[in-house]
């Protein structure tokens, strides 16, 4: 069997900075060329080798059909015996595909716009994301099972009546319910942060929620926490499922006692310590979520609304000058961070997360391909989900809803 990474070399597979989605197609029709669907990306796989090979003939499909099947020598290959089908939207770097790969879930279609998240996702899964949602031909979307986006939280308001979902046009949501509508997708699984309940007074949740009911599904949601699922982590996270004749039970997931960031170290390391003054609390306690608040870098606090004796406590420090205990979770691991200011107190010293420490509390298999930028790398496992809490869900979806 001739390997991915062979084809890769020869047909120069590389995520370009363009909007042309030839190497999209061509890496989604390796994918799939024997479950059915192939003829989605087909034509414009040729397409695109016709336009990049100097040997025509190579391009033409009976030459194309003697690569195929290709043995995918990435870290995440597509299962083999798949029992389910299910795409990826907003795919970031893969998040949701790791899991439920492992759970037999075949991925047919992915979606994902930033340029450096579609190179990590080429290198893990071997296959290159569909750009931009707002300017796809629905079409090539094949039909699925499950549907998965983690979309980005875009504020939006309701204008006029809810008049079917095009009250929400100009919105990513809008896109997704438009997928939505063609393939009709036994299960939607949707994840957001956790400000979407709040969002406009709970009425973008209810919009989302009243849209799937209209398109026939029934719906449910639960704020999750990533911590409950085996990763010292305090990642709040709204999870909203839909079904054509089911609810979604969420009592049925089966949580895990907490873990603590200790046990998720780097022994050895070439760990950046902090080399500036800071302050150890000794009046320190631990909080509610689980999270110890032990410390600050000696830099001014917020002064606006605070009472004087709390300058103590964690929120009156802006994020990147405080300081948590390793004995006890890590805070959310935030998109905007993307020097990883994340400090921890381990052993009598502060230091910075590591990168690989990073990724372990979201939950990412260590053979997980990073991007070498590292300000992207912090970035993109920042917007990524916790891995664990994903799989446990999608556990759940294929007991009760598949
Ligand atoms: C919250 S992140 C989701 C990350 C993903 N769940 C993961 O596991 O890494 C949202 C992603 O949507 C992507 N995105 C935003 N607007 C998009 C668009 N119009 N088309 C395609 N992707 C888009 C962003 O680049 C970002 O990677």
């Amino acid at each position: 069997m001739i390997k991915y990474s062979t084809i890769k070399k020869k047909f120069n597979i590389e995520v370009e900075r363009t909007t042309d989605n030839g190497v999209a197609h061509l890496t989604h029709y390796f994918q799939n060329h024997v479950n059915g669907v192939s003829r989605h990306y087909k034509k414009s796989a040729i397409e695109h080798l016709i336009q990049i090979s100097e040997e025509l003939q190579l391009a033409e499909e009976p030459q194309m059909q003697q690569f195929l099947p290709l043995k995918f020598d990435v870290p995440f290959p597509p299962p083999i015996d798949y029992e389910f089908t299910f795409i990826d939207l907003f795919a970031g770097i893969g998040g949701f595909r790791i899991p439920i790969q492992e759970l037999k879930g075949k991925c047919v279609f992915t979606s994902e716009f930033n340029y450096w998240a579609q190179k990590t996702y080429e290198h893990n899964f071997g296959e290159v994301p569909f750009g931009d949602i707002t300017n796809l031909n629905l079409d090539i979307v094949p039909k699925h099972d499950v549907l998965t986006a983690g979309f980005p939280c875009q504020p939006f308001s309701i204008s006029g009546k809810m008049k079917g979902f095009e009250d929400t046009r100009g919105t990513l949501i809008y896109n997704v319910l438009q997928i939505i509508e063609k393939r009709q997708p036994r299960v939607v699984f949707l994840e957001n942060v956790k400000h979407l309940i709040h969002h406009d007074g709970g009425n973008t949740l209810r919009t989302i929620l009243k849209h799937l009911e209209d398109l026939g599904y029934k719906t449910s949601w639960k704020l999750l926490n990533a911590s409950d699922f085996g990763v010292p982590q305090n990642r709040e996270r709204v999870i909203i499922i839909g079904h054509k004749t089911k609810k979604f039970d969420f009592t049925k997931l089966k949580t895990k006692p907490k873990k603590i960031l200790k046990d998720f170290l780097d022994e050895n390391a070439k760990f950046e310590y902090l080399n500036e003054p800071y302050t150890i609390l000794t009046d320190y306690k631990v909080q509610e979520s689980g999270l110890i608040f032990i410390g600050h870098r000696n830099k001014s606090i917020r002064k606006a609304g605070v009472r004087p004796g709390t300058e103590h406590l964690s929120r009156v420090h802006k994020q990147p000058n405080r300081i948590y205990s390793a004995e006890g979770l890590h805070p959310a691991l935030p998109s905007q961070e993307s020097s990883g200011r994340f400090w921890i107190y381990d052993k009598g010293e502060v230091r910075k997360l590591t990168i690989n420490e990073c990724y372990r509390i979201m939950g990412f298999p260590d053979k997980f391909i990073k991007t070498t930028n590292l300000s992207e790398s912090y970035r993109q496992i920042g917007n990524s989900v916790c891995v664990p809490m994903i799989k446990e869900i999608t556990k759940e979806i294929k007991t009760q809803l598949l």
